[in-house]
Order: C-alpha cells, then sequence, then structure tokens
C-alpha cells in the first residue's frame, strides 16, 4: 500500500539554476525556453536570478530577460535573490515570487554570498520586508541541506533550526536544496524527520534534488512517501558542468514528470510539451543534455514489450 499524493508541484529551474552553470547564453534564448515552458503547463519556473554579474556571469541581464517574457497568467516567474539589493531588483523587474538562498553550511555560505549564516539570517527579514511590502511572496531555501562540497556532511538538525529562524523572520515557505547531489534516501528521510521535530510538516517543504550521483528520482520517491508535494527540477538536466562532459546537474523534469504520470501522481504538465522545451534546451546550450527520457525515444509513450 503507497502512500503517494494525487498532485505534486513542479517547479523548473533550468532557466536559473541549470543555465547559470552552462557556458552563457544569450537574452533572447532565456526568454525562448522561459516562454516554452510556460506553455507546458508548469505553474512555476525559476526564471532568473538577482545577483552579482561578476559572481554568476550567465545570470547577466536579468531585468532584460524579466523584461521580455510573456508573462502567461497562472505562472509564476521566480527569482533568486542573495539579499536585499536582489530582493529589490526582483520588485523592479516585477517578479512574482522571491527565493531567498542561505547555505545551511557556514563555509558554503561565506563562499556563495560573502556573510556568515547568522548575517543572511538577520538580512532575511530585511529581504521578506522588500517582498511582502510590494505584496509578493519570499520563499527561503535553505542550500547544501543534504551536505557540503566543503564541509561534508551538514547536521540535519542545524537545517531544522535555520528553516526555523527563517520562518520566523516571515519567510512564506520553505525549499531545501541538495547543491550537492549528497542527497539519498536514508538522507531525505532524516532531513524530514529533524524538520519535523523543528515544528516542520512535510507537507510545507520543497525539495530541489541534484542528480550528480544518479539518486535524484530515487530521493524524490522517498519524499513523496513522506507527504512531500513541491519538487524542483531543471528542463533536460540543464546545469551539468560544460566542462565535464556526461556529468549529470539537476534533477530532469521531463523524467520526473514522466515517473509521476505513470505513478498516478497529477502535475498539470504535458509530458509531450515538456520534451519540445528538453529539445529546445539542449538546443539553446549546444550539447546533449543528461535527460533519459529525450534519449528513451518513442518509449515515452509505447514502452517496448
Ligand atoms: N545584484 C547585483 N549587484 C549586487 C548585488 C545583487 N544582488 N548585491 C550586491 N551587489 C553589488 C554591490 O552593489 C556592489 O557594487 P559596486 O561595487 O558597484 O558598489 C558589489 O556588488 C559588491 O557589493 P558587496 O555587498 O560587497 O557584495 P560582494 O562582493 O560581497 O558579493 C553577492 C555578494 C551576494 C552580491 C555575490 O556574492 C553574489 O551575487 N552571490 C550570488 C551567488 C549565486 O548566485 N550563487 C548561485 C545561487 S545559490
Ligand atoms: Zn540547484
Amino acid at each position: 500500500m503507497t502512500n503517494w499524493p494525487a498532485h505534486v508541484d513542479v517547479r523548473d529551474v533550468g532557466p536559473r539554476d541549470g543555465l547559470q552553470n552552462e557556458a552563457a547564453v544569450s537574452v533572447d534564448a532565456r526568454v525562448r525556453l522561459i516562454d516554452a515552458l510556460s506553455g507546458t503547463g508548469l505553474r512555476s519556473i525559476e526564471a532568473v536570478s538577482f545577483v552579482s554579474a561578476l559572481a554568476i556571469p550567465p545570470m547577466a541581464g536579468a531585468e532584460d530577460v524579466m523584461a521580455r517574457i510573456d508573462r502567461r497568467p497562472g505562472v509564476t516567474y521566480s527569482a533568486l535573490v542573495p539579499n536585499v539589493k536582489g530582493a529589490e531588483r526582483a520588485v523592479d523587474a516585477r517578479a512574482d515570487e522571491i527565493e531567498l538562498v542561505v547555505s545551511a553550511s557556514e563555509t558554503h555560505n561565506r563562499k556563495n554570498v560573502r556573510r556568515s549564516v547568522a548575517e543572511s539570517l538577520v538580512a532575511a527579514r530585511d529581504v521578506v520586508e522588500v517582498g511582502h511590502g510590494a505584496g509578493i511572496a519570499v520563499e527561503a531555501i535553505v542550500s547544501t541541506a543534504f551536505g557540503c562540497p566543503y564541509e561534508g556532511d551538514v547536521a540535519p538538525e542545524r537545517v531544522g533550526q535555520i528553516a526555523g529562524h527563517l520562518l520566523d523572520a516571515g519567510a512564506d515557505r520553505l525549499s531545501f536544496g541538495d547543491t550537492t547531489g549528497m542527497a539519498t534516501p536514508r538522507r531525505v528521510d532524516d532531513l524530514l524527520d529533524a524538520l519535523e521535530h523543528a515544528g516542520i510538516a512535510s507537507a510545507r517543504v520543497g525539495l530541489h534534488f541534484h542528480n550528480t550521483r544518479g539518486t535524484a528520482l530515487a530521493n524524490a520517491v522517498a519524499a513523496l512517501e513522506r507527504g512531500v508535494t513541491r519538487f524542483d527540477a531543471s528542463i533536460g538536466g540543464l546545469g551539468g558542468c560544460p566542462y565535464a562532459p556526461g556529468a549529470s546537474g539537476n534533477a530532469v523534469t521531463e523524467d520526473l514528470v514522466h515517473m509521476l504520470h505513470d505513478m498516478n501522481i497529477d502535475t498539470g504538465i504535458d509530458l509531450e510539451a515538456l520534451l519540445g522545451c528538453a529539445r529546445l534546451a539542449q538546443e539553446l546550450v549546444g550539447r546533449e543534455l543528461p535527460s533519459a527520457l529525450l534519449h528513451a525515444g518513442a518509449r515515452t509513450r509505447r514502452y517496448a514489450s
């Protein structure tokens, strides 16, 4: 007897988390990808980040991207920000939602946003104020929630504490990022246990997996069994390192959606349309992406016997 939810919300993060890890593509290409994604039934797209262009060159021009997309009613176009300045830029560019990123590991936070976790948590209140002042929701993303590239294991209890602080700061929602692809179903269980212990129910949690070690879908199933219904994934698996052929990055949106549909879990997304976007993503970055479904071809709907 399984305990899967009837509906899952998938957010495509390809235009941001995916493309930030690829060689930079043009504003025009980013707009084309976002507009193609908004035609698939996806209700949530992480479109850009408002960060330093020196830190993340492929995300330069985020204002132009936001100004040029064809905004489809019912679709939330969100923007990742590291600080108040980013939140102000997101509001000015009419993002529908702000995602504030804070790392669970001290070293990663310092390298990523050049401040301590404590400083990020203090600034979170100001970021929330900017978002709420403009009438938009603020999601807090705790990255390196399953492990850190510098520190290794990150205690789930620490992640739970940071999450609690972010809720206290006024964040409307929480997501947890497996920045390094270290998560396994065991780590998913441990984190959800720690969050529950901190008073944060799985139903309020969003998860963001990377498929670096091939565990993204296994992690998603483990989370579904615990009642998680929000997942991030990246079209085509955009985000693998362009300098490491074959390396997997983010969880692949179409692979996740295919699996969910076959488990009778509704997403509201048209899988064939999603595959069209995955082909477009390949074309835009000029390399083969790790999507399993794209390479399974005709077996998408008709399985070989
Ligand atoms: N967007 C654009 N520029 C920003 C900015 C933002 N969100 N925040 C700060 N800056 C600018 C400042 O205005 C300042 O510009 P100036 O030199 O022209 O005055 C400059 O960046 C340095 O400001 P400072 O506050 O000292 O920032 P920093 O150099 O310590 O860098 C971040 C901090 C957060 C801006 C930078 O590390 C960053 O963008 N990190 C994001 C990393 C990321 O996106 N990671 C992947 C997603 S998890
Ligand atoms: Zn990511």
